[in-house]
């Protein structure tokens, strides 16, 4: 390691801090980056949005922020930052809005103003209780701690900076424990396996890397290096190490350290699971009042963490801030203009456009294992939660961003044979459902996305979900089949064209894989025309277990666990009992899946029984007191509509495949948005899964809701006056006008493109035409409800009659 060849302030101009080319507007100062990281009890983070408050670029490598200990680990601080909770560190690796189990909190700094009564290998001994209310705004987080010391933080895309202020007349440290990380509890749970770290003579750069394990994606170990400086010479720089405390060897206060005055130190053995801890303490002279830091972090190389420090080219952390919030200007939050005098409603959709950008993580040229030039992103965490909402809107106003996504998702089919479902530190799965990659790729290909995506190796890799059988990694909680990724239970969809109970999620699984299915067929339309029948028909999967015989609450007819001679388990529909793994259905009752067959809602709403009985049962969906199952915070509200998870999404939208009945789904989507949403801390019904609920929200708030997998969005009506949404670079503009939004919530008449309108959906090229002109959707509002939508229902382009 050398650490001299970036002495100076690197070469990389900042770009004109502070001015937004394009546009003048300062849209950060609508993001609340406190939203969604409380749940219902102030206070605490219990059942919160889990979103990341600290500094970050769009799609950053980096997130720079605190982590906080909780003692009440209830699927919270998965994004580090609890509201209650003492500070054990600044890391640079963090997730946002993700449940299941913590993952990164790596790569930590923490500031001390003694080392008296300390153990640097027990976190409890230095933890910071904050005595006040932390300060964030895109791009600067901002924490004060018991020991007196300010920390302030801001981040490029691959590097941090830091900032401490001490208080007079106290010892000044900066503590590195390698081996910190998000703890939780059960098997899911990170553990440090080794690393190696070395400082320079003087103290002022160190750099290694550490190597790390498990966390809520599969994966063994693997290794995250870093480069760490400082403006200020330390007066001693210490490294230190002590005995592994790995969660089934938790006794910290046991352990302690042992100091060297080396410049190098090894946490054991490379790749040993239970090498040494390791860390450094650094202490600074008393005329260091403030100490900032930059830290870079890569997971190809240490040189390469160096490197990135040329990111920031100076020690002023306002700087750091001000091209963070002008990149966010520019490249995020000017997309969408949206026009309205109440604040309010600004602060909800400028966040949520916010949250919308921060997963998966860019790590195009950050790929440890392989260099083939294609863009590589990370952390998608996971596609069961994103593939609904976000990436539609990634396509329909980031088409760059979204290209390098579906173009890396295909690249790591080429060198792991599959897509990613639920991958983080490089490691593919774990899969939820269905092969959900199909759907976004399906999404984006319908929408004509393009710029060097190889569609045949693209449709190569969705026909991996699902012709090739996955090795059953046999998951300790579904042993039944794979979850590391593809289809775990491949082989009873083609043999008897449904997942049978012999496999866990049975339910769920078949109606995801129906709908992964038409994604094939959807792209096979273009790259293999022999294709569409058989995916086609296989997307018929659903009906297969239509149990036309089971009641609930006076409806026939639900989705049923189905054995392979055509019988079905005794089940209840409005029960999934733990909703997990090895359950029927996951995260979702057997009512709400029966609504998620986008593509084919003709034989639904046939089977249902027509029109009218499946309008009465779509009532029932938001009937309060109805719901039987509570799953903790994974679920919200006392309807079998469950605002705080996925799978129900699009549930409230599909009046809008009833004749004339628009105006339901605007009532639902206000009444939603209004009961579950706002701009408080708790504003987030339950985690806010990588953006997934945030991007729902932006969906709504615009008056549009995206078919995945079809170039369909549902009409419904606009919180905004007016609304520009720039179509990504290409210069042209959607625009969504509202008159009369203070006389009521429901549509009156509708014009696309000047024409009038009578169809509760317009098409993917309605609004991004293939001419590239402007397009334009104009709203009358009104107080009472008007027939104005009597022309044809959305399309079910995947009708078949079995
Ligand atoms: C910038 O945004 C404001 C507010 O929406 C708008 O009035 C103005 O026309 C925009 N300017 C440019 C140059 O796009
Ligand atoms: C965690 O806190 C919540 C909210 O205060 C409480 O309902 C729950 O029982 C707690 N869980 C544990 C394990 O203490
Ligand atoms: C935070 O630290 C204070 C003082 O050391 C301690 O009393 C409190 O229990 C800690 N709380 C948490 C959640 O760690
Ligand atoms: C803090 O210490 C506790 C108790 O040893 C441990 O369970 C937890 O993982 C540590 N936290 C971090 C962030 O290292
Ligand atoms: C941890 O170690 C300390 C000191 O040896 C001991 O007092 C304590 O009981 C131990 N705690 C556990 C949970 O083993
Ligand atoms: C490191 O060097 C300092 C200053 O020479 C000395 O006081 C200290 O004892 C040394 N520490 C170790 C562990 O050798
Ligand atoms: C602090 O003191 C050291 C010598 O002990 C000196 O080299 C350094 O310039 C001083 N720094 C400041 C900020 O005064
Ligand atoms: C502004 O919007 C919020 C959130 O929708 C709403 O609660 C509030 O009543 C609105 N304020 C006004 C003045 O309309
Ligand atoms: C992703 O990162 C690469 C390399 O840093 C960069 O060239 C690319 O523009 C980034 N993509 C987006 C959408 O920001
Ligand atoms: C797509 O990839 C295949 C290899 O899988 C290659 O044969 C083909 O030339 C590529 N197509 C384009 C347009 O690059
Ligand atoms: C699809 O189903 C239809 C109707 O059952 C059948 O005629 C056709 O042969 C099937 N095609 C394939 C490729 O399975
Ligand atoms: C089901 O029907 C019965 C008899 O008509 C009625 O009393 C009951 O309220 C209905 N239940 C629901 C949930 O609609």
């Amino acid at each position: 390691m050398k650490f001299l060849h970036i002495a100076v302030a690197g070469v990389l101009a900042l770009a004109a801090s502070g001015t937004v080319t394009g546009n003048t507007t300062d849209w950060t100062q609508y993001v609340n980056m406190f939203i969604g990281t409380e749940g219902p009890v102030p206070g605490t983070a219990y059942n919160a949005g889990n979103v990341f408050p600290g500094a970050a670029l769009p799609f950053g490598a980096v997130k720079v922020g605190i982590d906080t200990t909780r003692w009440n680990v209830s699927f919270s601080a998965n994004a580090g930052f609890t509201p209650d909770g003492n500070v054990t560190a600044v890391t640079m690796l963090h997730e946002s809005g993700t449940g299941g189990a913590p993952t990164y909190g790596l790569i930590p700094q923490m500031p001390l103003t003694t080392i008296e009564g300390v153990n640097v290998l027990d976190n409890l001994t230095y933890m910071q209780p904050r005595i006040a209310e932390d300060v964030a705004s895109v791009g600067y987080y901002k924490t004060q701690l018991q020991n007196g010391v300010t920390a302030e933080m801001s981040a490029s895309m691959h590097a941090g900076i830091m900032k401490y202020e001490y208080p007079k007349d106290t010892g000044r440290y900066v503590l590195v424990d390698l081996s910190h990380l998000l703890p939780s509890t059960g098997k899911k749970e990170q553990a440090w396996s080794n690393g190696e770290l070395e400082r320079s003579e003087d103290g002022t750069w160190y750099s290694g890397y550490g190597v790390y394990r498990e966390g809520w994606a599969w994966g063994g170990n693997y290794r995250v290096y870093f480069c760490g400086h400082f403006d200020t010479t330390p007066s001693s720089a210490q490294l230190f190490s002590g005995k592994a405390t790995d969660p089934y060897w938790p006794n910290a206060t046991d352990v302690r350290p042992t100091f060297t005055n080396k410049t190098s130190i090894k946490g054991g053995t490379v790749e040993y699971q239970y090498a040494d801890r390791i860390g450094a303490l650094f202490e600074f002279p008393p005329n260091a009042t403030t100490v900032k830091s930059k830290v870079g972090v890569s997971w190809v190389s240490a040189d390469k963490a160096c490197q990135f420090l040329e990111e920031i080219p100076s020690w002023d952390i306002e700087a750091v801030k001000a091209e963070a919030q002008n990149q966010w200007n520019t490249e995020v939050l000017s997309k969408v203009e949206a026009s309205t005098s109440n604040e309010t409603q600004l602060e909800m959709f400028y966040t949520a456009m916010y949250h919308s950008h921060l997963l998966p993580s860019n790590r195009t040229g950050e790929n440890p294992y392989w260099d083939s030039g294609e863009p590589y992103y990370d952390d998608f965490y996971t596609l069961w939660d994103t593939f609904r909402c976000l990436h539609p809107l990634l396509t329909l106003i980031q088409p760059k961003a979204q290209i390098e996504i579906v173009r890396a998702m295909i690249d790591i089919w080429r060198y792991e044979r599959f897509m990613p479902e639920g991958r983080s530190h490089n490691h593919n799965g774990r899969v939820q459902g269905g092969s959900n990659s199909d759907n976004v790729l399906a999404d984006a290909y319908v929408k004509g996305l393009q710029g060097g995506i190889n569609w045949t190796d693209g449709y190569a890799a969705m026909k991996t979900n699902a012709e090739v059988l996955p090795y059953n990694n046999f998951d300790f909680e579904d042993p039944t089949g794979s979850t590391k990724e593809g289809r775990g239970a491949l082989q009873d969809w083609k043999e008897y064209g449904y997942v049978t109970p012999a496999r866990g999620r049975c339910l769920s699984k078949t109606v995801e894989y129906s709908l992964n299915d038409f994604s094939l067929s959807q792209v096979a339309k273009g790259e293999a025309p022999e294709d569409i029948a058989l995916y086609r028909n296989r997307s018929a999967g659903w009906q297969k277990t239509w149990a036309t015989d089971v009641t609930s609450l006076n409806y026939t007819g639900f989705l049923a666990p189905t054995y392979p001679n055509g019988s079905y388990q005794d089940y209840d529909p409005l029960s999934c009992g733990e909703c997990e793994w090895g359950s029927i259905s996951y995260e979702g009752v057997p009512w709400e899946y029966s609504w998620t067959t986008p593509f084919d809602m003709e034989t639904l709403i046939s089977l249902m029984g027509g029109p009218e009985t499946t309008e009465a049962r779509l009532d029932t969906m938001f009937t309060l007191g109805l719901t039987q199952s509570d799953q903790g915070g994974n679920s919200a509200g006392s309807t079998i509509f469950n605002p705080g998870n996925e799978p129900s999404f699009m549930t409230p939208f599909l009046y809008n495949y009833l004749p004339q009945r628009q105006h339901k789904s605007v009532r639902r989507s206000r009444e939603l948005v209004d009961q579950y949403y706002n701009a408080g801390r708790s504003g987030i019904p339950g985690n806010d899964d990588a953006g997934s609920m945030s991007s729902w929200l932006v969906w709504n708030m615009i008056g549009l809701y995206p078919v995945v997998t079809q170039p369909v969005y549902l009409v419904l009506a606009p919180r905004f006056e007016d609304v520009t949404v720039r179509l990504g670079d290409s210069g042209s503009v959607l625009r969504i006008k509202a008159t009369g939004l203070e006389d009521g919530m429901y549509v009156q008449s509708f014009k696309v493109n000047g024409q009038s309108w009578d169809r509760s959906w317009v098409s993917h090229e309605d609004i991004v035409r293939p001419g590239g002109e402007d397009s334009l959707l104009e709203f009358e509002m009104g107080s009472e409800v008007a027939i104005w939508d009597t022309g044809e229902v959305p399309p079910s382009p995947g009708h078949v009659k079995l």
